[in-house]
């Protein structure tokens, strides 16, 4: 199924198993539609189109690994050795965990042997263009164990002491906006480096909600690549209908 003589061998986890309560009820958010086609399919395809990329774990959520592959099956291409194929890209489903960096080790947990690099993307975000995953893949490729998009933010930012919800909240700092950064995925790996962080951190409460962060705990440098604004996270219910708009903008002007 592999070239063993290529040095790179790039996969994509896709964290999926989340149930999306802040969209409101309904299904699982990654299989949610957008454009008549659901949010994972979007994300996969996303990964796919990467000429690295050469096999894509979904991690389903626990209760619907069969679902997510009838529906891998359903817009897959005929053939390939794993779970199936799309073209030149396999894909495997695993079923996740409770929390997100339960979900990711899984998908890490499934790799085959001979994968040097992984990208770890959010189905919630499953609008990021192509380039941004080839640069990130490109600069991994390129030496750099973490290697996380990033964009500027827009709003300011404050540090506040939690309080009760709806209660006024004590601001206790407010970070200088120009150094800061909002992360998106697909966040990209040395296989090794970010196993080992796996192996190494455990995050308590929700546990991580960014694999870059685990690494920096190692002590490894994490760097950023610039992000781009349609690989926003898909999470309120104003997101979708952004989400809706930058689909109809590339059918109107056909750029995939
Ligand atoms: O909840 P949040 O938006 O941070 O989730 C980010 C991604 O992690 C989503 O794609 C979600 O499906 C996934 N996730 C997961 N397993 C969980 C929780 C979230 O795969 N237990």
């Amino acid at each position: 199924m592999y070239d063993e003589t290529r040095p790179h061998r790039t996969a994509a986890v896709i964290p999926a198993a989340g149930r999306g309560t802040r969209l409101g009820p309904g299904a699982p958010k990654a299989l949610r539609s957008l454009g008549g086609i659901p949010m994972l399919i979007h994300a996969v395809r996303a990964m796919a189109r990467s000429r690295a990329v050469s096999l894509v774990v979904v991690v389903a959520p626990p209760d619907g690994a069969a679902e997510v592959k009838n529906l891998l099956d359903e817009h897959a291409l005929p053939g390939g050795a794993a779970g199936g194929s799309w073209g030149r890209t396999d894909f495997l489903v695993v079923p996740g965990g409770e929390t997100r960096q339960q979900s990711v080790r899984a998908g890490l947990d499934a790799l085959p042997d001979g994968i040097t690099s992984v990208l770890i993307h959010d189905a919630a975000r499953p609008l990021v263009p192509v380039d941004t995953v080839d640069a990130v893949v490109e600069a991994v490729r390129a030496g750099a164990p973490a290697v996380v998009p990033a964009m500027p933010l827009a709003d300011t930012v404050k540090e506040v002491e939690p309080g009760e919800p709806g209660e006024p909240e004590p601001v206790v700092a407010t970070p200088e906006r120009a150094r800061l950064r909002a992360v998106q995925t697909p966040q990209g790996f040395d296989l090794a480096t970010l196993v080992r962080a796996h192996e190494r951190i455990a995050v308590n409460g929700e546990g991580a909600t960014d694999d870059a962060g685990m690494v920096e705990k190692l002590g490894v440098p994490v760097v950023l690549v610039p992000g781009h604004e349609e690989a926003f996270k898909v999470t309120r219910p104003l997101d979708l209908i952004l989400a809706d708009a930058v689909l109809a903008r590339r059918r109107a002007t056909d750029v995939y």
